[in-house]
Parts: structure tokens; sequence; C-alpha cells
């Protein structure tokens, strides 16, 4: 009855009235008032106007399928959707879904995984409650050595996403200026709010002979934790820790899937980043910085000149030689710490 009720408040867009409740499910007007109390004490605020009915004005912040539902203005992205209370790896769950032919667009979010995983083989934690954790599933018609270039639109997605939803909360012009100067991207696939990591990005893809079979952009934010472990602190920040603001995940998550659905449906266009190089390097924190690219075989350093169309880093080192690195392998850093 509960789940009943919300798919139609949802789906009303507006007030539905108390008669046409009790028509359409077939029971009292008791029985309806008794679920729309208790979605109130779970967190749904639900206005109840008579002669007007009940309309769903917000959802709590809740891993709920119902929530992200409400939330989500995407026109492909998260037509399925899966809330897990708990999981080992978002992308790893992902995985088991990407051969599926429906499979695009599919997310998967968690309230709290376990075994979450980095990239190159380290893990990532997130705190239960407070983070994002999600996995988008995407099988898109490009050649096997294009796919790295998502996470670059990925991160895009992010950094808008997050400067976003500040954006609602910040009214205020000059702090808005100072907060979205302050949101970048770190290439390939960091976002760094002042400096310090937010959010990692994990792409995996699946490909034969044939082509790409699905792709998974994994995605971390620290959103609303407070306690980052002492060593991580000069490097890794929440969204919360830096700006106060106590961030409503289901919100940011849509946002960021409206942003990476417009950017995506861009760079299919040209399967490339002509039309969005500039953007992105407005956002870029290595551009015009020194950097060490570190290569597991060859390690050096320059200055970051921005991205190719294919979405490499372009560096010129102390000789005045361009370079362009493939996101592949590498790390950057900052000449004297993480950026
Ligand atoms: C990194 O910076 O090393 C990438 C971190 C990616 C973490 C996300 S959380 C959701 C998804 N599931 C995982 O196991 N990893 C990614």
């Amino acid at each position: 009855m509960k789940d009943k009720i919300l798919n139609i408040l949802i789906q009303a867009d507006g007030y539905i009235s108390g008669q046409r409740l009790c028509e359409m499910l077939g029971v009292s007007r008791t029985a309806i008032w008794k679920v729309i109390n208790k979605l109130k004490e779970e967190g749904y605020v639900i206005k109840a106007i008579s002669n007007k009915g009940y309309c769903l004005m917000q959802v709590p912040d809740k891993i709920e399928e119902y929530v992200y539902k409400y939330e989500m203005k995407t026109k492909w992205i998260g037509k399925q959707i899966i809330c897990l209370d708990e999981v080992n790896s978002t992308n790893t769950f992902a995985k088991k879904i990407g051969d599926k032919e429906d499979a695009h667009g599919c997310l998967i979010i968690t309230d709290n995984q376990i075994a979450g995983r980095g990239r190159r083989g380290r893990s990532w934690s997130i705190q239960k409650g407070e983070d994002i954790a999600c996995s988008l599933v995407l099988k898109p018609q490009l050649e096997a050595k294009e796919a790295s270039m998502l996470t670059l639109i990925a991160a895009m997605a992010v950094q808008k996403g997050i400067s976003y939803t500040l954006s609602e909360c910040q009214k205020d012009i000059e702090s808005l200026d100072i907060l979205n100067k302050n949101i970048q991207i770190k290439w390939p696939n960091d976002i760094v709010y002042n400096k310090k990591k937010v959010c990692g990005i994990l792409t995996e893809m699946n490909a034969d002979m044939d082509g790409i079979s699905y792709v998974i952009i994994g995605i971390g934010i620290n959103v609303n934790k407070i306690g980052i472990p002492e060593e991580l602190k000069h490097m890794a920040t929440s969204i919360k820790i830096e700006s106060g603001i106590t961030i409503h995940r289901a919100k940011l998550v849509s946002y960021i899937m409206e942003q990476f659905e417009h950017l995506y449906d861009v760079f299919m266009e040209t399967k490339d980043f002509s039309r969005l190089k500039k953007d992105y390097e407005s956002y870029l924190v290595n551009y015009a910085n020194e950097v060490v690219v570190l290569h597991p075989k060859e390690s050096f350093s320059g200055i970051c000149r921005g991205i190719s169309e294919k979405g490499d880093l372009i560096i010129e080192d102390e000789k005045g030689n361009i370079k362009e690195v493939f996101s592949g392998e590498v790390s950057v850093r900052g000449i004297y710490g993480y950026v």
C-alpha cells in the first residue's frame, strides 16, 4: 500500500484528492490517511489541503527507489534504478547487469559499500548513510579505445552537479563565485574541492572483437561525512567539510545524471572532446601548472597545457616538447603535492 501511494503521488506531479486515491486503491480514507502519516514519519513531506488533496513536496535522503524516481529529471538514465542497502561494490554489481540488452542507463546506488574499489587496485571507502557510491551502466556505440573519454565526461558532470547543488543552497553571488572556482577536475578522474579530493571515478569496460559490450562508470563522492582519516586529511575532504552544507544525496545524484546525459549526447556526436574541451579545461585544476606524471615505467614532469581532442593530457616539458598522456596507467600529481 505504501508503495502504491508513493507511486501515485510521484506520478500525480501535483495534488491528488483523497477520494481519487480511495477509488484507485479500493480502500477507505482512514486507511489512506494512516499510510500518509507513516510516510511523513519516514521523512516524506506531503502537503494536505482540503478540496485539493495530497501533494508530495519533498522526499527524504534515503537510498530508496521512490526517492530517486521523484528526484530524477533525466530522459534515459535511471529508467532502471537499483537501490541497495549494502553491497560489496556497485561496480562489481553493475557488471552482472552490463550484458543485458536493456542495461543502458541503469543506475545502481548503495547506502553502504563494504569493498569499494578504486583506480589502480586501490580500495575506496564510504561512510554509510553519508556518502555516494553509484555505478552507471552504459552500452555506447564506441570503439574500446574511445571509452576512457567517458571518465572525463563523468568528471565534468560531477563538477557541474556539485556546483549546481551547492548553488541551490547558497544564493549569495560572491560565495557562489568562489564556490564555482573551487570545485575543479583533476585529470583524469578526480574532483577536488579547495584542491582536496571529494570524488573518484572508476571506469570499467567489457569489450571483445565485436566492440564494447558495456562500460561501467563508478562514482564515489565524499558528501556529508565529516571524519577523514588523519593520514588522508592533506589530500581528501568532503563537500560538507568544505562548504558546511548538508547535501541531499539523491538531489546531487540527479543533477549529476542530468548533466551527464547532456554532455554524453554532445560527446557522442563527435566521439571526441572537440566541443567540450574548452569547458573541461576551464575546470581543470592542473591547467598551466607544473605536474608530475607518474607512469609505471617512466615518470616525468612538465607544464599542463590542457587536454587534446582525444582527452589525453597535454604536457610541455622543460625543453618545450609536447607530450600527450593517455589516462590508462598514469597518475598526475602537483609538483608540491596532490594537485
Ligand atoms: C578512485 O579515485 O580511485 C576511484 C574511486 C571510485 C569509487 C567508486 S564508488 C562506486 C563505484 N564502486 C566501486 O567499487 N568503485 C566505484
